[in-house]
């Protein structure tokens, strides 16, 4: 009898197909589907668009990123904000520099602000506490998203008190030996775990994520941040390609490339339906069209830079990040026009994760 093996187009689509059905693929099948992804990448793309679409419909969140300090204790190989890149002017907003953002955000219609910044020790939970109930006083019908990593669970639990709704800390990798290589020996894989794990038990929603093509990530490490997601269960996934910073150890390292982050958000959507899933900058910044394929691909949130134009240039995590010159309302503007384009259109909401308690 002559073994005959299915093409690998046929073999995807079934694989698509389940996972849509079954919301989760075992690793051997999701590494199949991410090496085999140039025959199945455009149906992959609409099944996952689909989904997005039945859940969220034509709408784009928008969530207004507030980037209030670049000072960082901390020394990832690949961040170019790092601690030891002395080549960078550092910067700390005032209070009442991040409240007029917020205002600004505010009447440009954002209902949810993301405060991000590196890990700065000046903001205490005293600092932070003030600057949160203020914000939540003065825009009670917003959500107060923080990203300001990794503190322990008496800080976390101020904070959530003082009004904070969402947390993001993206894990940057499920694979403890590939976070080793990531970042120095000061820092623990098995920390920002429970981190993420803290954040969860204080009713945080909780944002982790990833970067696609950092440097040492191999394709079973994709497969495996699945199954990660899967178990964690997060309301919301960052993910972006890894783009080298010219002042960190990783400037001659690869960049990660567009068609792999595009497959990996349609997974997300397709294994945590509900999962709310921004086009990043950084996907916007190695192809221009970037986000928009994003939301093509399944995405629904975009996170533009309310951060004053004065600072912008001095948050760069990574080369040529894009939006750095412009004014928020302009770049408000580009991106709905952008947006209408293919189709969808940006809501002012605060824009909530339709997945209830549990994502199923
Ligand atoms: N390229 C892409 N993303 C980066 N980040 C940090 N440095 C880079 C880089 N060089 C991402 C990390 C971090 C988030 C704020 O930005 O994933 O969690
Ligand atoms: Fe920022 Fe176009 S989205 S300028």
């Amino acid at each position: 009898m002559v073994y005959m093996q299915k093409h690998p187009t046929v073999m995807c689509k079934e694989l698509v197909d389940k996972l849509k059905k079954e919301k989760i693929l075992k690793k051997e099948e999701y590494l199949y589907l991410i090496q085999n992804r140039k025959y199945v990448e455009e149906y992959l793309f609409k099944v996952a668009r689909s989904v997005a679409d039945s859940i969220y419909g034509k709408q784009i969140y928008i969530r207004g990123l507030i980037e209030f300090s670049n000072i960082c204790k901390n020394n990832c190989y690949y961040c170019g904000i790092r601690n030891g890149n002395k080549n960078l002017d550092r910067y700390r907003l005032t209070k009442e520099d991040i409240l007029k953002c917020a205002d600004e955000g505010y009447s440009l219609g954002f209902r949810t602000f993301v405060l991000q910044s590196g890990e700065d020790m000046f903001f205490s939970d005293e600092v932070l506490e003030e600057i949160i109930s203020k914000i939540k006083e003065k825009h009670p019908d917003c959500a107060l998203t923080l990203s300001i990593g990794e503190r322990d669970f008496k800080s976390y639990e101020r904070l959530r008190k003082a009004g904070a709704d969402r947390y993001l800390l993206r894990h940057e990798t499920a694979s403890k030996s590939h976070y080793e290589k990531l970042h120095p020996e000061n820092m623990s894989f098995d920390n920002r775990i429970k981190c993420l794990k803290n954040l969860k038990s204080l009713g945080y929603q909780v944002g982790a994520g990833f970067m696609v093509g950092s440097p040492y990530q191999t394709e079973e490490n994709l497969a495996e941040e699945l199954i990660f997601l899967k178990k964690l269960n997060p309301q919301m996934v960052g993910i972006g390609p890894f783009i080298p910073h010219k002042d960190t150890p990783f400037k001659n390292e690869k960049q990660g490339e567009v068609d792999i982050t595009l497959v990996m958000l349609s997974l997300i959507r397709l294994t945590l339906p509900n999962v709310l899933l921004p086009a990043t900058t950084a996907l916007g910044t190695i192809d221009n069209l970037g986000r928009e394929k994003g939301i093509l691909a399944g995405a629904n949130v975009l996170m533009p830079n309310l951060s004053p134009v004065s600072v912008r240039k001095k948050y760069m995590l990574y080369d040529n990040k894009i939006c750095t010159g412009d004014e928020a309302a302009s770049c408000i503007e580009c991106l709905k026009q952008r947006i209408n384009k293919i189709g969808y259109d940006i809501v002012i909401s605060r824009g909530d994760y339709k997945g209830g308690k549990e994502n199923d």
